[in-house]
């Protein structure tokens, strides 16, 4: 089972995590946690190149192609071994993101990340998407509140330094996704207090793993 978690900055899928991971192992399923950019030691590289705001005039195109080098090497040395030994794989972002980042906020469209999908990965989907959802400002002020704390470096912060419009873009494009594919995406209201959201995924994760409810 490969489960994505998505959703714009500040929606809390990364806390979420280690609930899931929890929530799982309990109950006899062994998990291979992960996430994009940075799954791999080359994925790390990349990930400090594509979050660090000293890039700011990185071409849409160039910033694409990178994304989608991290992901051909994540799904070759992490996700397929993952599946094939038998693991719920849980990925912190996949090719949703870039779909919706590089296709619908950077204007690359649709069709061209699909494309280039379909040449260099084939077609391993996930079988279900959480998507985190939360008005954009929320989204930005937890965000931040992350970097003020210091729990998350500053030198990671490319896209929370975009403006309100391209963050409202994200999570439009996003429930558009969610819109075409109702089978595969389950949107969790991720406004919410802490406990209630880890509640919602749980139940989710429970009913896509068919275990008993939560
Ligand atoms: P995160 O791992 O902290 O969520 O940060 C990853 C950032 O990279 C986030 O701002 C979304 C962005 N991103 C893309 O723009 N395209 C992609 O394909 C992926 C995986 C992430």
């Amino acid at each position: 089972m490969f489960v994505s978690l998505e959703g714009i900055e500040g929606a809390g899928k990364t806390t979420i995590l280690p609930h899931l991971v929890a929530f799982l192992e309990a109950r006899g399923k062994a998990c291979t946690v992960t996430r994009e950019p940075g799954g791999t030691d080359f994925g790390r590289r990349l990930r400090a190149i594509l979050l660090d705001p000293a890039h700011r005039d990185l071409e849409p195109q160039a910033e694409l192609l990178l994304y989608v080098a991290d992901r051909v090497q994540h799904v070759r040395e992490v996700i397929r071994p993952a599946l094939a030994r038998g693991h719920v794989v849980l990925c912190d972002r996949y090719m949703d993101a870039t779909v919706v980042y590089q296709g619908v906020a950077r204007q690359l469209g649709r069709e061209l990340i699909l494309t280039l999908h379909r040449l260099v990965l084939g077609d391993l989907q996930p079988d279900a998407t959480l998507l985190f959802d939360l008005p954009a400002p929320l989204g930005l002020k937890r965000a931040w509140r992350d970097f003020d704390r210091g729990e998350r470096s500053r030198r990671e912060s490319r896209f929370e330094q975009e403006k309100l419009a391209f963050h409202e873009a994200v999570r439009n494009g996003y429930l558009q996704l969610a819109q075409r594919e109702p089978q595969r995406f389950h949107i969790i209201d991720a406004a919410a207090e802490p406990e209630a959201v880890t509640r919602q995924t749980l139940q989710i994760m429970a009913q896509l793993m068919r275990l008993p409810a939560v």
